[in-house]
């Protein structure tokens, strides 16, 4: 098995299955001409987050890392009206880009696109009480996900589902002695949910075009809650 079986095995179903969306093609194009990094979720991986939105009946959704906004027009279709996500992003640039790609998707007054460090955007969302959200996307800085986690089960309610991208990291998670930040966050994240009893949760593995890694999905029990500041 190398990369590209596992690329073509995902475009022949993303040219099956998706519907060719010049929207979604327009924001990943427009997110290389800016220079992003190509690391948005794959097609596959954003309809599959679109459709546990809309399998949860989702109305209210956090997401944190936009980069372009690519999963970001993803989920926030899968609101209906009255919905609304909030996305966090501390590159200003990767904001600027992801706001024109919200905004051709005319997703502009269901998504706001916050500008700062997660780590201080999410205390600020506590203090003003957004929460609680029905769906929570953790996937911005990956050293940083146990901090994250801890904030999204404050901003939580007894049935939130979150999905927690990133956390194989082509089986590197394994490594318990790893030097690399990323996989010490993931790590340090799994234990935490391992030992939560506000939440509980499970790891998928995946391969594709965008090689090995996995996604934890997390739901949110009833001890854990949402309080305010
Ligand atoms: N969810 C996007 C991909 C996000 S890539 C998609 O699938 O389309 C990760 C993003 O997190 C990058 O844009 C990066 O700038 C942002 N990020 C990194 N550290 C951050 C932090 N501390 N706070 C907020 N955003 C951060
Ligand atoms: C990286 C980040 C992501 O969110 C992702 O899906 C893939 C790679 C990264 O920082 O390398
Ligand atoms: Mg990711």
């Amino acid at each position: 098995m190398t990369e590209d079986q596992w690329t073509e095995v995902d475009q022949y179903f993303s040219e099956s299955l998706l519907p060719s969306d010049p929207v979604l093609e327009s924001a990943l194009e427009a997110s290389v001409t800016a220079g992003l990094p190509a690391i948005s979720v794959s097609p596959n991986q954003g309809k599959f987050l679109q459709m546990l939105a809309q399998i949860a009946g989702v109305r209210s959704i956090l997401e944190i890392g936009t980069l372009g906004g690519y999963s970001t027009i993803w989920l926030a279709r899968a609101l209906g009206s009255g919905g609304r996500l909030i996305t966090l992003e501390v590159d200003p640039k990767h904001a600027e880009v992801a706001r024109l790609n919200v905004s051709r998707a005319r997703l502009q007054d269901v998504v706001e696109v916050r500008i700062g460090n997660a780590l201080e955007t999410l205390p600020q969302l506590l203090a003003e009480r957004c929460g609680p959200f029905d769906l929570i996307f953790i996937d911005a800085d990956k050293q940083n996900i146990p901090a994250y986690f801890e904030w999204s089960l404050k901003l939580s309610r007894p049935g939130t589902l979150m999905v927690v991208d990133n956390v194989v990291r082509n089986g590197a998670v394994i490594d318990v002695d790893s030097s690399d930040p990323s996989v010490q966050g993931v790590r340090r994240f799994i234990e935490q949910l391992g030992t939560q009893s506000g939440a509980t949760g499970t790891v998928i593995q995946t391969v594709g075009s965008k090689g090995y890694d996995g996604f934890a999905i997390v739901r949110v029990g009833l001890a854990a809650s949402y309080e305010a500041g």
